[in-house]
């Protein structure tokens, strides 16, 4: 007797700019869960923030790929504390949640702290690495604190010419300016001369009350796929050349030729393992667990290697670079997700275990 199919519920859509990508990764989740395990229910969060539950999964055809289609549902939607959802009153069941969501109120903790106290199972990291590895400021504090390489930076909150001063004394121009906590290189600037300083501060003070100012480093950008609990495995890298001057939000999203990817990378075998090496490093810092993106810089000239920044949800269509790192690494698409499910519900059960007052 083949056992009882899974309940998955699939969040997606959300408030952050990642809204359309999380449509995207949804619709590539849905059409590869297989239906002889797992049973559907789709909930999409609209750009406003509210819940509705599908009906169905409606998807469309676009030029690169599908999307899930948003339906407003009109029965409200709310959590249970400790009793999972419920749409108009009644319980909607479900096993296990996947998060398909990027950014803000999705990747950054609030939803996951929303599912625990619902109670239920959910894919990916907990409240604190999903919060923690949002801000880009205190991930790099913990990870200089574990001894990672990390590039140096400086943190400002306002754009008062004090703070235009402390950034122009900090490095040598070219240097960035981004938001400590946003995604999809919003709010990023590349500065090469001094006067561009202050509006370039401003503008990353739009997206968070921190900005980051680092120094520009001439590097390859690499990318490496972690997944697993305790005993996070990391995939072979793969390697993003964006055509523009940098993987602005125009050669991550609007340029369909904004970017070349490489999977895997070609990179010596020793900056290879080292790059696996401090993925997983990186992920055990920040204490994630389910799966993320790990991002480096590798310098053009010397091969130094750096960790730029850790997505707990990474982009998740079925090319993006994510599953697609994991395939060239030997686990097709469909295989990854039953395996992001098991590790959702083994980290359930062992939270479940611990006693969370004195017996
Ligand atoms: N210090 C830096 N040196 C060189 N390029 C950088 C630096 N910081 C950011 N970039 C460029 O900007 C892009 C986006 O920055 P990142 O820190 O990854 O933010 P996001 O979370 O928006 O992806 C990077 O992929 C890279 O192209
Ligand atoms: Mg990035």
């Amino acid at each position: 007797m083949s056992p009882k199919p899974l309940t998955v519920c699939l969040l997606f859509g959300g408030r952050s700019g990642e809204h359309e990508v999380s449509l995207r990764s949804a619709a590539s989740v849905s059409r590869n869960l297989d239906p002889a395990r797992y049973r559907q229910v789709l909930i999409g969060i609209d750009q406003a923030g509210v819940w509705h539950l599908q009906a169905r999964a409606g998807f469309r055809r676009e030029s690169y790929g599908e999307r899930l289609e948003l339906v407003p549902a009109k029965r409200p939607l709310s959590v249970v504390p400790g009793g999972g959802l419920a749409a108009g009153g009644r319980r909607i069941a479900a096993d296990v949640v996947f998060p398909v969501l990027h950014g803000t109120f999705g990747e950054d903790g609030t939803v996951q702290g929303l599912l625990e106290v619902a109670g239920l199972p959910y894919v990916g990291a907990g409240v604190l690495a999903s919060s923690l590895a949002m801000d880009k400021d205190k991930t790099k504090e913990v990870w200089r604190q574990a001894g990672l390489p990390v590039v140096e930076s400086l943190t400002l909150r306002d754009a008062s010419p004090a703070s235009v001063e402390a950034a122009r004394a900090a490095f040598p121009l070219p240097v960035f300016v981004k938001p400590s906590a946003a995604g999809s290189s919003v709010g990023i600037r590349k500065v090469s001369t001094p006067d561009e300083l202050g509006p370039a501060l401003a503008e990353a003070l739009r997206y968070d009350t921190k900005a980051l100012v680092e120094p520009a480093v001439d590097a390859r950008e690499i990318e490496c796929s972690v997944l697993g609990n305790e005993e996070p495995q990391a995939f072979p890298p793969g390697e993003v050349v964006p055509r523009h001057e940098f993987y602005s939000y125009e050669a991550k999203y609007l340029d369909p030729q904004g970017a070349e990817l490489h999977l895997p990378a070609e990179l010596p075998v020793a900056t290879r393992d080292e790059v696996m090496r401090l993925a997983v490093a990186a992920f055990r810092a920040v204490e994630c667990s389910g799966l993320a993106r790990v991002d480096f810089f590798v310098e053009k000239g010397g091969g130094r290697i750096w960790i730029n920044e850790i997505n707990t949800l990474p982009g998740f269509t079925n090319i993006s670079m994510y599953p697609k790192m994991c395939e060239v690494g030997g686990l097709a698409y469909p295989r990854l997700l039953d395996r992001l499910l098991e590790l959702a519900l083994e980290r359930h059960r062992r939270r479940a275990g611990l006693l969370f007052s004195r017996e």
